[in-house]
Formats: C-alpha cells, structure tokens, sequence
C-alpha cells in the first residue's frame, strides 16, 4: 500500500481481522485450515504492523489481542493438574549454545559436571495429557490453552497404541501408582495420512490439510465410532504427575523408561549427552534436521531436555516456558513471496515447462527465485495468477515449487495466464497430445531442444567439457556450428575466434577441453546422447557388459534385445525399450559413427576391458566401505559429488548430508566450507579423494 488515506488503513485493519479470525475459527474449532502457518503468520504480522503503526485503532476483540489455542464448546472443559507448558525455541546453534551457557550461569557451579542432556524428536501432532488412576486409564484431554483441555477421553480409548490398563502387560509383576499422569502427541503417520487423504478424494469426501490436521480432527469428533477408524498413534513423552509411586524415576530418561516399563508408547531413539559432549549434540541436532523427512511422522524438531529432575526444578521456568527445555525448530521449507512472472522452458525432449519468476525469498538459508509450477493444469486448477502472493515449498535438495495462490491477498492487479500457442524460440505451434499434461515443441529442428541437448552433452554428469556451458551451446548452435551432437568435435574453430569474447586464449582453452573429452569412458558419451532413463548410473551397469558402443548398438537392434538388455541388473524392460528405440533410428546410429570419425572413443580401452572383468569378480565379493558413513563436502578433483555418493554407496558404505559423532570420514574437495570445520572440532578424520580410492584399493 502506497501512502493509503487513514480510512483505507482502518479498512485493511478491519478486513485483516476478519481475515485472521476466520482462519483461526478453521484451524482451531472446525480441524480444517485452508492455509498453511506460514500463510496465517503473513497475514497476522501485517495485522499487527499495521495496529502498532496505527495504535488508534487497536481494540481488544482483535485477533493480536489474544494468542494461542481456543477451547471448543463441543466438548466438556477439564482443568489441566498442572500448566501444560510449551517450549522456548531455537532457531540456530547460537541459540543452542547460548541456552546451555544460560544453564550453566543458573546452577551451582558443583552441579556442573552432572549436567547431562537428552535429545529427542519434536513430534509435530496434537498434545494429549492422559491421566491413570490405579492403573485405570480415567481421563483424556487436549492441551487447550495450557490452562483448561477438552475432555476427549471416550475418542482416546479407541486409539489402539494406548494401554486402558497400566502395566499393558497383564503378565507383568508390577503394581501400578496410584496416580499418573502423563503428556504425550497424537499423530497419525505420513503414509497412512495419505492413504486416507487419497481414498476420501476418491469417494468425494473431505480431505485434510496436513497430518496434524487430520490427527486433530480425528480425536476432535463428537462420535468415538469415526476417530475409532482413524489411524491415530501416540508417543508419550514427559510424566506430568506420579503419586504412589515408592521409587520414582529421578531423570527424564528414567521417566520414559518407567512410563515404557508400564506399556505407554515411548519413542526409542533418544540419547544422552554429558554437558561435556554439548559438541556432538549440536552436531547430532543438525543431523537430525538432514533426517527429518526418513522419520515416517511428521517431525517438525528435536527437543533437548535437561536430564536430572532435581536440575530442571532449579531451573524452573519463565512465562510458558520451562527454562531446562527447549526446542530446535528446523528451518521452515516454506515462505510467502510474490510471483513476479511466468516464463516456459524448452526441454531436451521439447517439453514446455512453466516455472515461476518469484521475487527473491529466503527458504532454509538460499535464495530462492524461481520455481517450478508443474504443466498448464497445475496452474489452471490452482487459479495461480502473475502478480499473486505465492506459497513457495523447498524441501531438502528438491527443485522448490509454487504450492498455491493466497487468494485472500489479491488486490485485483493479479492476471491470468494462458500457455503460448508457438514455441518461445523456434516459434512452431506447440502440442499438447490428448491424455497427457505435458505440451510439446515437437519441431525437430528447434534450437532449444538441440541447445538443451548439447547443455546436458558438455555437463560434468556427462562428458564434462570445462568451459563449454549454457552460453556457448546457445551460441554454437544459433550461429549454426552445431546441427547435431557429433558437432561439437567439428566446430569451425576460426570462426569462432573472430566472435565477440572470443579471444585466442580463450579459444584454445575451449578447444583443449573439447579434445581432451574425445578420451572419456564410453559409458560418459552413452550419457551424453540423452537416452530417457539412462543417466550415469544406468549408463554405467549397461557398459559393464559391452566392449563399447558399436556392440550395444548391435546388441540394441538384434532380436532378443530386449530380454538381454532388459536382464542386466539394475535395467529392465522400461529402460531397456528406450534404449532399443534410440538405436533403431538411423540418424541416432550415425550419430555414433561421426563421433567415432571425429576420435571420441566409442570402445573401451584394454585397461577398462581388464578393469571391467576384475569388476566383475570382484564384485560380488568384496564390500570394503561396509559399515562407513561419510560426508562429502568441497569441489573434488575427479568426481563429481553425485559420483563419489554412487562410488561409495556402490562399496557398502553411506553418505549423510552433515558431519556428527557418527561420521567415519569426511572426504573433502577444495572450498570445503564449514563441514571441514565442524569434523576437525569432532575429531572426524578428513580424507580427499585419493585417500577414498585407497581405502577401497
Ligand atoms: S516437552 C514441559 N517433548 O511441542 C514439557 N514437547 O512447542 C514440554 N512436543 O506443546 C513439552 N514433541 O506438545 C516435549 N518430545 C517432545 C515433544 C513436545 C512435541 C510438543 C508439545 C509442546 C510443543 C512445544
């Protein structure tokens, strides 16, 4: 808003609110938010800019007035027998780092070297408190606002992971307190969630936002038959009362073994660490955010804990919070931004892709400025508009992509797009092909698609050609020099040297990179031809088996080519058939000729000829990185880090994405960055590639 009239703020203020309040009204009373947090966090921080900017028009019924969970009339309220407390976050290891150093100042200096921590998952699901009496389970509530919960004790028992009996085990020998009670999350798991999405989908029925939603809606039903359907699961995590009881646990690790003795649902993977060890905590918390997504619930954290009880009721808490916890929140994978623009990409096979022009945002540390947007459809169904405010998602290493419009944001000055009608560079009408949701440039001829081609040609995924980037594949081929692949061996080098930018030195480094990938392994220029489903990987187990490129081809149009091809391990019958299909073309089976009168190698040498047989035997045999975890960092001097990953994992041994305790090696490149660091204060052993290849000679 450009300098706006005092009314106009009032009205935006107004609007805002009513906004927020029906979106709070969805996610807290009805389980159904249209929005995601991010989403609401957008339009709450507005609201409140605006009412701090503005105090004249601040009024107690707003929404910024009162924060935090509503408890619903639907269900009979129960006083929590403590305050439900929340946890203090942490967004970085600074913080981390800056809550132990609270710690410390807190305790007495003589408890310092029994400080000792324990680290867990942050379930992200809904906050239970269950209640034992006699070793009856007697009362079940949500959190509520911390105070006061809902009384969802009959929706509870049907959760079939919680004992109605304490000890679960009718077998067992002991004796139940005479009151306990206990917090813990309900949650329901990624896949069932989406089973469950899917087959409501399919009958027309309501679907949910996200797990939390769905978990929270399933123990929120006024009928105990429907949530008694729902595949609801339960971790319990923190004893919040234990009377009766002669020997109580005096740790939080002892509290969840005791609550795991009695049958409650304890998750396993916890550990402990000596303040000593507050290194390799850390280390394990980053690592843990590398995981997130291999945990099959949602986990939206770690929460490290204090472990002495005797330590945590010195420590006390402020507000809401108790000062012995807290909880490390992981970069969220999502942010808001505005889609500046929608521009398509020709792809190697024509395909016309949309991808999202976005204003530069921040997602979990990069700069995001693109995005995809899938096929036409995507954006039609999703009504995403040029100028909308956009929810972005980037999760791990993915591409990031334009989840939806947040329509409640338009001002009007948002468009339609429509897909082109010709091909952004060649011009040619584009096809979309009945059935299918992809649109095609389908002009042979198109420089985009040849450009596309000899991009991924020159890459380091396939021939590697230093130097010969997107640029000058884009030059080559629109000046003309480049008609097919095979091109690249025959560019009229003078020329070029009387090309813009192109002086002598650079010239001839170019056509020294160019000569000196004619001597690659074959298996790299099988890549380089751009089968479908043949990358590196692939390339690799078929050219195992071949002396070079003439056989396959041979191979590739004979009969049975697609029982041999398709038995090799690792290919089968669909890559297989793309193979076949590329080489029963003539043009494609030139191709490989003038490669070869160019002198690129299309056989293997006897060195790899022998390589290949010993390979063979060996093979089976011997795994020699069995047992390893290692992580690569930096830029090595013959692998890309894709292939020193499949080197590795080839051999027995892992690869995780950040150095903790558990680390084996660190194998570093040049420019390793802060894993190189982070290993020499863990004492990880750092090794580069040659010492790799040794360890597996
Ligand atoms: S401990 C006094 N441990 O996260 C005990 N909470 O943001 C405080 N949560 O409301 C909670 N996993 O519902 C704890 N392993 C875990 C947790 C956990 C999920 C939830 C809990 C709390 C919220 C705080």
């Amino acid at each position: 808003m450009n300098d706006p009239a005092e009314s106009s703020i009032q009205e935006r203020i107004e609007r805002l609110r009513e906004i927020v309040r029906y979106h709070q009204y969805r996610y807290y009373v009805l389980d159904d938010p249209t929005i995601s947090d991010q989403e609401f966090d957008v339009l709450f921080n507005e609201l409140k800019a605006l009412e701090d900017a503005h105090p004249e028009y601040r009024t107690p019924d707003s929404p910024t007035a009162r924060v935090g969970g509503a408890v619903a009339d639907r269900f009979e309220k129960v006083r929590h027998p403590a305050p439900m407390l929340s946890l203090a976050n942490a967004f970085s290891e600074e913080e981390l780092r800056a809550w132990r150093e609270r710690l410390l100042r807190l305790l007495p200096e003589d408890q310092h070297a029994d400080l000792s921590y324990v680290l867990g998952p942050k379930f992200d699901g809904l906050t239970v408190v269950l209640h034992y009496e006699q070793g009856r389970f007697v009362l079940g509530a949500t959190r509520g606002d911390g105070e006061y919960g809902e009384n969802i004790t009959d929706n509870l028992r049907t959760v079939r992971v919680l004992p109605l009996r304490i000890p679960a085990d009718p077998e067992s020998e002991r004796v139940p307190p005479a009151r306990l009670v206990v917090r813990g999350e309900a949650y329901v798991e990624k896949a069932a969630f989406e089973t469950f999405n899917r087959r409501q989908a399919e009958a027309g029925e309501r679907t949910y936002a996200n797990p939390r939603n769905f978990a929270a809606g399933s123990l929120r039903q006024l009928d105990s038959a429907i949530t008694a359907q729902r595949p609801l699961k339960l971790w319990v995590y923190h004893i919040v009362i234990l009377e009766g009881e002669p020997d109580p646990p005096q740790t939080h690790s002892g509290s969840l073994a005791y609550m795991e003795a009695y049958g409650l649902p304890v998750y396993h993977d916890i550990r402990r660490y000596a303040d000593a060890d507050f290194d390799a905590l850390v280390a394990d918390v980053l690592d843990f955010g590398q995981r997130r997504h291999d945990f099959p619930f949602e986990v939206d954290g770690a929460v490290i804990k204090v472990d002495s009880l005797a330590q945590q009721a010195l420590l006390g808490f402020t507000g809401k919070d108790p000062r012995w916890a807290i909880a490390y929140k992981f970069a969220s994978e999502e942010a808001v931004t505005r889609l500046l623009d929608i521009v398509v990409n020709v792809g190697r096979t024509g395909a016309i892709t949309p991808a999202a022009v976005l204003d530069p945002v921040q997602i979990g540390g990069v700069t995001v400025r693109s995005a995809t947007l899938n096929n036409e459809d995507y954006i039609r169904d999703l009504d995403i508009r040029i100028g909308d405010q956009v929810l972005v998602k980037r999760a791990g290493e993915v591409i990031p992509k334009v989840i939806r419009p947040l329509v409640d944001l338009r001002d009007g000055s948002e468009r339609v797009w429509t897909m082109p009608e010709t091909c952004p560079v060649c011009g040619q009408p584009l096809v979309r092909p009945p059935g299918e949701s992809a649109t095609y440039c389908v002009n042979n001829a198109c420089p985009a698609q040849l450009t596309r081609k000899v991009e991924y040609f020159v890459s380091r995924t396939a021939m590697d050609i230093e130097g010969f980037g997107s640029k000058q594949a884009e030059l080559f081929v629109e000046k003309g020099y480049i008609k097919d692949l095979a091109d690249i061996y025959y560019l009229p080098w003078d020329e070029i040297l009387a090309l813009e930018g192109y002086g002598e030195k650079k010239v001839a480094n170019l056509r020294q990179a160019v000569e000196e990938s004619k001597d690659r392994p074959v298996e790299r220029l099988l890549v380089g031809l751009g089968i479908r489903f043949v990358g590196p990987v692939v390339a690799e187990l078929i050219m195992a088996d071949y002396s070079g490129l003439p056989e396959l081809m041979a191979v590739a149009q004979r009969e049975d080519a697609l029982e041999e091809l398709g038995a090799i391990e690792g290919v089968g019958p669909k890559i297989a058939e793309s193979v076949i299909e590329f080489f029963s073309l003539a043009p494609n089976r030139a191709l490989v000729d003038k490669f070869a009168a160019a002198g690129v190698r299309v056989e293997k040498s006897e060195a790899e000829l022998e390589a290949a047989r010993q390979a063979r035997e060996a093979s089976a045999a011997a795994q020699p990185l069995a047992g390893l975890t290692f992580v690569i960092t930096g830029t090595l001097p013959d692998m890309t880090r894709d292939e020193a990953k499949a080197f590795i994992e080839a051999r027995g041994g892992k690869v995780t994405g950040s150095v903790s305790g558990k680390t084996s090696y660190l194998l570093a490149g040049e420019k390793p960055g802060s894993k190189l660091a982070k290993a020499e204060k863990l004492g990880v052993p750092v090794i580069d590639e040659e010492a790799l290849l040794a360890l597996t000679a």
